[in-house]
């Protein structure tokens, strides 16, 4: 494997923008070649990022043979099929949260990546935040002792967007859940584990996807309090009770660059940030490529494959069906 690593990215809209931001600041890498389904999308984001190969097609992107790694940016419904071709290809990938749709689509690609020897991660940004970081020292110290309480909750006024939008359309992959939702279910799953039982209740959109959904993730003696709406703004800020403190993250916590531990005095910390938060789960990348590992050992495939059944028990309680699963 080269020292530089070269970074492909598939899917040119806005994410891939704020990604393609970070990777520039990230030492030993580049973006080599991007690919969209829409030739002006691709001429003018090469452009922009001074990319060297674009391509309105991306089996020419899989088939690159200077591209390392292939950042997945394209919509819900098509990370499971962008992906897997991708892999197919031994080419690296890092897809966008979800992996995918459903457990047996993540299996698929789990079992890809260990036939090729390929890495595979999903792009849960928050979990190579620095804040993160200090989060997990502070438990480890026992600073709060026991967990007993989880509140994480992720939510944004999406009510201008049209039932097509990638929020509620369901051959997109939309509703809440899947989109946001999957921040307050990492967090608690990051640090309780996998829960005893699952309540749930949703609100849906017309398009039969869920706008708002509810949930208690229950331990044995600890509980989360999870939720996530497209149907208003509110401060985003989470809160971690332990039986000697707590923990806050500041707003918006899955991008948050200060934390406060409130013991027996209060310690806040700010944390510098480089770039858009995105530069962590690249520079984790890059050092499993060069080590050669299918997997990071910060977000496994078997953390993927936990997450996206926590989605689909919370989906079967409420119902929600994306075609084709
Ligand atoms: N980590 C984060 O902070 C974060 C934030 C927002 C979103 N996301 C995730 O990133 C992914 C993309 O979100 P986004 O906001 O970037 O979406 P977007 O701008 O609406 O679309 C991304 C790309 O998807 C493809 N696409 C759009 N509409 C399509 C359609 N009708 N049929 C087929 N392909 C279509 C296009 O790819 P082409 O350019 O190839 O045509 C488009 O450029 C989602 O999975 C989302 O969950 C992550």
């Amino acid at each position: 494997m080269p020292k530089t690593v070269r970074w492909g990215v598939l899917g040119l809209g806005n994410i891939a923008k704020k990604f393609a931001d970070d990777i520039k600041l990230v030492p030993d890498c580049k973006l080599e070649a991007v690919a969209s389904s829409d030739m002006s999308r691709a001429k003018s984001f090469a452009s922009i990022y001074k990319v060297n190969r674009f391509y309105d097609n991306y089996d020419d992107l899989f088939k690159d043979s200077e591209v390392d790694i292939i950042y997945i940016a394209s919509l819900n419904n098509n990370h499971y099929k962008h992906s897997a071709n991708a892999i197919k290809h031994n080419k690296a990938v890092l897809c966008e949260k979800p992996l995918a749709i459903n457990e047996s689509q993540v299996k698929d690609l789990v079992y890809l990546s260990n036939e090729r020897g390929v890495f595979l991660m999903e792009a849960l940004w928050t979990r190579f935040n620095p804040v993160f970081d200090q989060l997990l020292k502070w438990i480890s110290e026992g600073q709060i002792g026991k967990i007993k309480y989880i509140y994480a909750s992720f939510s944004f006024n999406g009510t201008d967007r049209s039932h097509d939008s990638r929020l509620f359309n369901p051959e997109k992959g939309g509703g809440s859940l899947l989109d946001i939702g999957i921040y307050p279910l990492f967090l608690s799953y990051q640090l309780l584990g996998y829960p005893i039982s699952i309540i749930s209740d949703a609100i849906k959109s017309e398009t039969g996807v869920d706008k708002q959904i509810a949930m208690i993730f229950s331990y044995k003696d600890s509980q989360a309090l999870l939720y996530s709406s497209f149907s208003h703004n509110e401060d985003m800020r989470s809160k971690i009770c332990g039986e000697r403190g707590e923990i806050y993250i500041d707003s918006r916590w899955h991008e948050s660059k200060s934390i406060t531990l409130s013991n027996n005095k209060k310690t806040k910390k700010k944390i510098e940030f480089i770039g858009k938060g995105y530069f962590y789960e690249i520079v984790e990348s890059n050092k499993c490529i060069r080590e050669k590992r299918i997997e990071s050992n910060k977000w496994t495939h078997k953390n993927s494959l936990d997450l996206v059944k926590l989605m689909d028990t919370v989906r079967a309680q409420n119902n929600i069906i994306y075609p084709n699963e």
